[in-house]
């Protein structure tokens, strides 16, 4: 995987995949601490404490079908980020859910790059258009801080009985994605 977005989309699903019914996802830059942070939190099934550990290793999957692989999803997105001297934390609590915290040091010079958060995170929206998503995107240095969250439970509640898959529903969402990202400077991160 190439960017932080593609990795954050394949966590997202492993939330989905939990049978999460709210994600929280959490983008928070911080100039200061020279930290690009990713939070995810669900409350799907979650893990004991031997699949939390299980999953940090590349031989392990839960899925029965599939061929045990090297690289895939979590300890590929935890090397990336340990290799520029980042962190990667996943704690889980079974029946209650799970959070997964990345960091990578903002000014590396070989850390991937943020991607096309605004795609991952429509994506994920109108792909899963029952669950709750909660983003929250954060920006700060020096002398300011910027921003931004979106809910769409309460866009739901909002909408009645129009779906978040409505054409012009999508097209709002992404316009709302799309200044929340420019607005907290997530753009080319
Ligand atoms: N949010 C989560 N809640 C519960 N289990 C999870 C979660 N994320 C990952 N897992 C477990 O860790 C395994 C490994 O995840 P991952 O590395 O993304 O590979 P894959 O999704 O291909 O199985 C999953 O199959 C699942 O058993
Ligand atoms: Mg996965």
């Amino acid at each position: 995987m190439q960017d932080i977005s593609l990795h954050l989309l394949d966590i997202i699903e492993n939330s989905v995949r939990a049978q999460a019914k709210c994600v929280k996802v959490r983008v928070l830059q911080n100039v200061v601490k020279n930290r690009l942070r990713i939070i995810v939190e669900d409350d799907g099934t979650g893990m004991d404490s031997h699949t939390l550990q299980k999953a940090q290793d590349p031989f392990y999957t839960s899925k029965e079908e599939r061929v045990k692989k090297v690289g895939l999803g979590i300890p590929l997105f935890k090397q990336n980020a340990e290799q520029v001297g980042g962190a990667f934390r996943m704690a889980s609590e079974p029946g209650f859910g799970t959070v997964l915290t990345v960091d990578f040091p903002l000014d590396h010079i070989d850390r991937m790059p943020l991607g096309n958060l605004k795609d991952t995170l429509l994506n994920s929206i109108i792909g899963h258009p029952d669950l709750d998503f909660f983003i929250h995107l954060l920006y700060r240095d020096k002398v300011m801080e910027l921003c931004f969250h979106f809910d769409t439970k309460a866009i739901r509640e909002e909408l009645g009985d129009i779906p978040l898959t409505y054409p012009d529903v999508i097209e709002y969402i992404d316009q709302s994605l799309y200044e929340g990202i420019q607005k907290t400077n997530m753009e080319d991160v």
